[in-house]
């Protein structure tokens, strides 16, 4: 084949790919459907936690679903620590480079996750090269070095940081992580004293789930008022939004919003997705995997009719209780972009289907948004 030969096919192939792609990313009935950030404009931010695939375009029609229907985004996975810093001295700001461009480019309220959390924790930063924890000093050192190093890259680019994430159990007592062996109860507070000191523009965030058991409740209200009395800066409180078709209690739920708001801090909801599969156990930590069994995947090809107008009106109503309670939530943020990227899919089983989030797996908008509005 000549040089201009193969030239031309180059082009020509180019070409054919190019307009493939188009043609199927405007396919998508999400891209013509009204934006749900449009949707709840009255109500709250509406943001969706991206992967790296969203942002580096591997995945373009998640990006385009994303420039219209979010008005803020939140790094699902670039930014733990044993990614961004697999070794003490060594940072890789790779994919969290392009989540932030990502985000200020299309004018995103883009938000950080997680900077202190005791899983998906890089492996060094609590140990010595022994294996033994580090002393209280080293520790400090070491959180201080980590959030200065990443909240300051990304000054005045990432608006809000989930500084501490996960710290207490269902009970309200402290997790026993390596950050509470090491510096006790303290390592919250110094963790919101660095942040603050690195960027006192971002919004500080402390964030975890179940936030609507009784026990988390009083501990984090406790927490939050104790950090402010002693002149520390934390801005809202994350209630993540794992939730299913028999749990939280929407009544719970109210009143963490209540007693959250009551703190006098914000209020948002960070990892929203609403399961429909059955609970494969309720002790399960993030690592958790089990085996594939068949029958605890019950909708392999759709949901039932039935069971879809169950979970939309489920969502409706949740999506209604959030509304009401606008003056208090500044954002509500998706745990992915749609049904087929939720990290739900796989967790604690891999292989499930299942249809968690706003956009459906024919990349439609849920009919829950439009209900959750009527009047
Ligand atoms: O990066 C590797 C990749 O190289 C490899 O090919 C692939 C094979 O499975 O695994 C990839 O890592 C996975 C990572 O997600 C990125 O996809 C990990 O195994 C997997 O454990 C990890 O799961 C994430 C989980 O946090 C643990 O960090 C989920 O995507 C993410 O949605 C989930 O998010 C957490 C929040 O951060 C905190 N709150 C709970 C929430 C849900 O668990």
């Amino acid at each position: 084949m000549s040089l201009k030969t193969s030239c031309l096919s180059l082009a020509l192939l180019l070409m054919t790919s190019c307009s493939a792609e188009k043609r199927h990313a405007l396919s998508a009935p999400a891209l013509s459907q009204t934006p749900i950030c449009e949707s709840y404009a009255d109500y709250f931010k509406v943001g969706a936690a991206l992967n790296v695939g969203t942002v580096d375009g591997t995945d373009s029609i998640g990006r385009e679903i994303v420039k219209r229907h979010f008005n803020s985004i939140v790094a699902e996975n670039c930014m733990k620590s044993e990614v961004i810093h697999p070794a003490e001295n060594v940072y890789d700001w790779t994919d969290a480079d392009k989540f932030v461009k990502f985000g200020n480019d299309n004018k995103m309220f883009t938000v950080g996750h997680c900077l202190i959390w005791h899983s998906q924790l890089a492996p060094w930063f609590c140990v010595d090269e022994n294996g033994n924890n580090v002393t209280p000093d080293v520790l400090r050192k070491r959180m201080k070095d980590h959030i200065y190093t990443i909240m300051r890259r990304y000054k005045g680019k990432v608006q809000a940081w989930d500084v501490v994430n996960e710290a207490i159990l269902d009970d309200g007592s402290y997790r026993d992580s390596k950050f509470f062996q090491i510096l006790g109860e303290e390592y919250i507070p110094l963790a919101f004293q660095y942040a603050h000191e690195a960027d006192p523009d971002a919004q500080l965030i402390i964030n975890d789930y179940s936030m609507p058991n009784k026990g988390k409740r009083d501990t984090y209200v406790r927490i939050v008022n104790d950090m402010k009395k002693r002149g520390l800066r934390v801005d809202a409180i994350g209630m993540q939004g794992h939730n299913g078709m028999d749990y939280p209690d929407f009544d719970e739920f109210e009143k963490s919003i209540e007693a959250f708001a009551s703190t006098g801090c914000d209020v948002m909801v960070t990892e929203l997705d609403f399961t429909v599969l059955p609970t494969v156990t309720k002790t399960a930590s993030v690592e958790t995997n089990v085996a594939y069994e068949k029958e605890m995947n019950p909708y392999p090809d759709g949901l039932t009719p039935e069971v879809d107008r169950q979970w939309n009106d489920r969502m409706a109503q949740f999506m209604r209780l959030l509304m009401k309670h606008s003056d208090k939530i500044s954002r509500v943020n998706f745990w992915g972009v749609k049904d087929a990227d939720s990290w739900r899919n796989d967790w604690p089983m891999k292989g499930r289907k299942d249809y968690p989030l706003a956009i459906d797996r024919n990349l439609s908008v849920k009919p829950f948004i439009e209900t959750s509005l009527r009047k």
